[in-house]
């Protein structure tokens, strides 16, 4: 096929919605892959969301899988493998199990996807993406981590319901690590372009902030696992960025040499995505506010990463 390919690693609930997704903007032919105790599971997912092409018209070849080969030449691999979050657990909490399934996906990148656009969800989510990046060896501009997207769709919910404005005007930036110690920026949050902190008072702020932070427990705690359908859209947001060169400007987890001060650590910061991948990383003035923030994110962010560094290969 000359349509592009898409490679879901894990078909699991953020997999499916991806491939849902994906295939109703019909971005290319899409693979849904798991490991082989799953693989009878990918192929039925694949074949409803096939036969849901009729009912709904898009033109894409979805397919189940748990062999490596049949993502073989994916110009965009999305990973989820891992398991989520229960609730009362951090994210970090996730890394001893993720871990080592990150580097079986890592090996499976290498050999079969290497020029791949390669998003990361999997949690902890700067920890798996750096590692995905140092055990595939790919360059900094196609290996990304899929965060800010997501933290700063939920930060602009809450400000809409705040202001009781459509969702539609909100435009806000969540930067740093996805944890509880994420950045919201409020010097980049607007709606419409008419500053937040006019229209919402202080005290509301704070607040909303508060739950921005927390956000993602807040639905584990209710549902017992994680979100899927905000996680999966802000994603297919990133590799559509990609796919049609589309040079969007999205807070996303990237690969810091140097910038905002950061050095071989993956952190939130605002990116241009296009058909080239990362192809720039924005170095935005923050408050003085913001960079104590950050720089708390990035130590939380380190610690993790540090955890992940000393961890041999099992
Ligand atoms: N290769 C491929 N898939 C794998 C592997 C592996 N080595 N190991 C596990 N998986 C699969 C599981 O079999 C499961 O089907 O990953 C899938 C994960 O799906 P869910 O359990 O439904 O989890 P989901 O909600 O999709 O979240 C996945 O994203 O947001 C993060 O914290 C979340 O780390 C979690 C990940």
């Amino acid at each position: 096929s000359t349509r592009k390919k898409i490679a879901l690693i894990g078909a699991g609930n953020i997999g499916g919605e991806l491939a849902a997704l994906c295939a109703r903007k019909e971005l290319g032919d899409i693979v849904l892959f798991d490991i082989p105790a799953k693989a009878d599971f990918a192929k039925g997912k694949a074949l409803d969301l096939e036969q849901n092409s009729s009912v709904i018209g898009y033109d894409a070849k979805i397919t189940g899988s748990s062999d490596w080969k049949d993502c073989a030449g994916a110009d965009v691999v999305i990973v989820t493998a891992g398991i989520p979050r229960k609730p009362g657990q951090s994210r970090d909490d996730l890394v001893a199990t993720n871990l080592p399934i990150i580097r079986s996906v890592a090996a499976g990148v290498k050999e079969h996807c290497p020029d791949a656009f390669v998003i990361v969800i999997s949690n902890p989510l700067d920890a798996m993406v750096y590692e995905l990046k140092r055990a595939t060896g790919l360059p900094r501009e196609r290996v990304v981590g899929m965060a800010g997207v997501l933290d700063s769709a939920r930060f602009q919910l809450f400000l809409a319901r705040e202001a009781n404005v459509s969702i539609k005007d909100v435009r806000a930036m969540v930067l740093g690590g996805h944890g509880d110690d994420m950045v919201p920026v409020l010097s980049a949050t607007t709606i419409n372009g008419v500053a937040a902190t006019e229209l919402i008072a202080r005290e509301k702020l704070d607040a909303i902030i508060a739950r921005t932070r927390t956000g993602g427990g807040e639905i584990v705690k209710l549902m017992g696992t994680s979100a899927y359908y905000a996680p999966a859209s802000a994603a297919v947001a990133m590799a559509e960025a990609f796919l049609l060169d589309q040079k969007r400007l999205l807070p996303s987890a990237v690969y810091l040499d140097g910038e905002y001060g950061y050095k071989d650590l993956f952190m939130g910061v605002p990116v241009i995505i296009g058909g080239r991948g990362v192809e720039k990383i924005l170095e935005i003035k923050l408050t003085d506010d913001e960079k104590v923030m950050l720089a708390k994110s990035a130590k939380s962010v380190q610690g993790i990463t540090d955890v992940v560094k000393a961890t041999p290969a099992s």
